[in-house]
């Protein structure tokens, strides 16, 4: 039998298409991460080859760019950083003098409180051996990550960060950062964890973008990151951070890994980000320069399949890109 109901009729024109419409991406939801490197100057910012259209700032050179990215409604920034020296315990990440601490505090005097300030909280851009957290050999010293990680966001939430994204994946370190904030009586800063964070071949380009000194190949964390092979464990990595203390989840990357924002955002009560890596979008920048994809279609596309699979917020170098699409 020929079925009464015909999908075509919901979808012949513009206006009734848009009256069903489930799931909107809104700039709301977007975080656009920026790089600032120590030893930059003046109004300098330098091209990353390997992410078209994105920069490395001088500290001047990110007030300007957060002024834009507030007036365009984009509610928040995420902050690497790029010392101007490494070494073995990646000292620069927790100096209160650091490049992070510094430019929290000038963005915060010149863009006020329009635009929430979220830092990435890892020793990697800062250890000489490129690793999250100090070794001995060939081990991760997981304990001696999370002491440092908690001196590190001490000092940013200090300098006027509203937001502590730990990214290095050691065990405990939601609860060692909560702790330490809470001794300081800081207890209104949310914790951003990077709690589902795969071993993933899609960080290549951020490795450029931070100068890197990580050598294994150029993306093995295996004995800290999931196996893209594994569901399970993002569950108890979830569980884990929530009773940590986290206030929102973070799953990375994004696009390959939708199920796993799906299932996390139908499992737990807390809201979850997503991290559309420097990979998803060097793939799409570079396609889209050859004309084998529209880039602006596919971004937007991209980016509302994240937010369809459960994602509120959403980590993306191309943030300001869609936010003027979108306004
Ligand atoms: C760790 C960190 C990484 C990214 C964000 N935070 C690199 C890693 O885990 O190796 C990757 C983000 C991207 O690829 O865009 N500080």
């Amino acid at each position: 039998m020929f079925p009464k109901t015909r999908l075509r009729r919901l979808r012949n024109n513009n206006q009734i298409r848009s009256m069903i419409k489930e799931y909107k991406l809104m700039t709301n939801n977007l975080v656009q991460p920026l790089f600032i490197k120590e030893t930059l100057k003046d109004n300098e910012k330098v091209p990353i080859p390997s992410m078209p259209g994105i920069f490395q700032h001088s500290i001047n050179s990110v007030i300007e760019e957060s002024h834009k990215i507030a007036e365009l409604g984009i509610p928040a920034i995420i902050l690497f950083g790029i010392p101007k020296k490494k070494d073995p315990l990646g000292s620069e990440a927790y100096n209160p003098d650091g490049i992070i601490p510094r430019t929290v505090r000038k963005i915060k005097e010149n863009v006020g409180e329009k635009l929430l300030i979220a830092c990435d909280v890892c020793l990697c851009e800062y250890t000489d051996h490129g690793h999250c957290a100090p070794i001995k050999g060939n081990r991760i010293l997981n304990e001696k990550g999370n002491e440092l990680y908690s001196k590190t966001a001490l000092e940013y939430v200090k300098a006027g960060a509203d937001i502590i994204a730990p990214s290095g994946m050691m065990d405990g370190m939601v609860k060692s950062i909560r702790d330490s904030l809470e001794r300081n009586h800081f207890e209104d800063t949310i914790i951003l964890s990077y709690a589902i964070k795969y071993a993933s071949s899609f960080y290549g380009p951020f490795r450029d973008a931070v100068e890197s000194c990580f050598k294994a190949g150029p993306s093995d964390r295996k004995t800290h990151q999931i196996d893209p092979s594994n569901l399970k464990q993002a569950f108890i990595e979830a569980e884990f951070d929530i009773q940590e203390g986290a206030d929102i989840l973070m799953v990375k990357p994004a696009l390959p890994y939708l199920d796993v924002i799906k299932s996390i955002t139908d499992r737990y009560n807390i809201p979850v980000s997503a991290y559309q890596v420097s990979g998803e979008y060097s793939m799409i920048k570079a396609a889209g320069q050859n004309g084998w994809i529209d880039e602006e279609l596919v971004m937007m596309e991209t980016l509302l399949s994240i937010r369809r699979a459960g994602a509120t917020i959403i980590l993306t170098y191309f943030a300001k890109k869609a936010a003027e699409k979108l306004n």
